[in-house]
């Protein structure tokens, strides 16, 4: 399973690179908002912190005619290579959009989807990534793990190529459970990265081998 970071603040994003060896970013609309700067000033800052890993940007056209030129314009504007997605919602027009703008040669993520079927058709028409919202179906009293379990088994036994990205996460059970299905990729908030990273014990753990190691280790390093 891979990991990538769900924020589209600079700070954060340099922070987790720092410690961890993150895939790539993904975006939306409402986590750009929240960092109050425009998407032309936001993605060339993100950029200018990842290099060419991943960036998963979210188009707000309604038409699959408009979603292709918006997704087309972010590639150029951006200057945007293999490393692009173009994350689509999957609503009418975004099943219609996902082909077109795989056939342009853009890569996809099928976004905001809530069921397995969802998934399974934004994967036949060709998208690369589809996104599972696992706690926005856990706050319905829903169960994301298992839309998420039902997605990895669909694309499986159809021998599909689309891999599972799950999103929207608010703690760290949410994720261990979602790696048991095989899910392939997760994204995660700064928050939840950190989360995953520490331990109290780890941390009472390394105080004992400090204070033992600091009687016998006798080697200046
Ligand atoms: O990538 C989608 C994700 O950002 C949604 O997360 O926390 O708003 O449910 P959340």
């Amino acid at each position: 399973m891979i990991y990538l970071a769900d924020t589209a603040n600079c700070d954060q994003i340099r922070d987790l690179i720092k410690y961890y060896p993150i895939e790539g970013v993904t975006t939306n609309p409402s986590l750009l908002a929240h960092e109050g700067i425009p998407l032309s000033k936001a993605i060339p800052a993100i950029l200018d912190c990842i290099g060419d890993k991943m960036i998963h940007i979210q188009t707000i056209s309604e038409n699959a005619e408009d979603i292709l030129r918006e997704a087309k314009i972010y590639r150029e504007v951006f200057g945007l290579k293999s490393n692009f997605y173009a994350k689509i919602p999957v609503t009418r027009e975004g099943y219609r959009a996902i082909s077109l703008v795989k056939d342009s040669g853009i890569n996809v993520t099928a976004t905001a989807i809530f069921t397995q079927q969802q998934a399974m058709m934004a994967a036949n028409a060709g998208a690369d990534f589809v996104a599972p919202y696992v706690n926005r179906l856990d706050n319905i009293v829903s169960h994301g793990i298992e839309v998420v379990s039902d997605i990895v088994k669909g694309i499986k036994m159809y021998g599909l190529k689309t891999r599972v990205l799950a999103a929207s996460f608010k703690n760290v059970d949410q994720v261990y459970r979602v790696s048991l299905t095989g899910c392939h990729s997760v994204t995660l908030s700064h928050e939840v990265f950190l989360a995953l990273m520490s331990h109290p014990m780890t941390d009472r753990g390394v105080q004992d081998f400090e204070r033992d190691g600091s009687q016998i280790y006798d080697i200046k390093i």
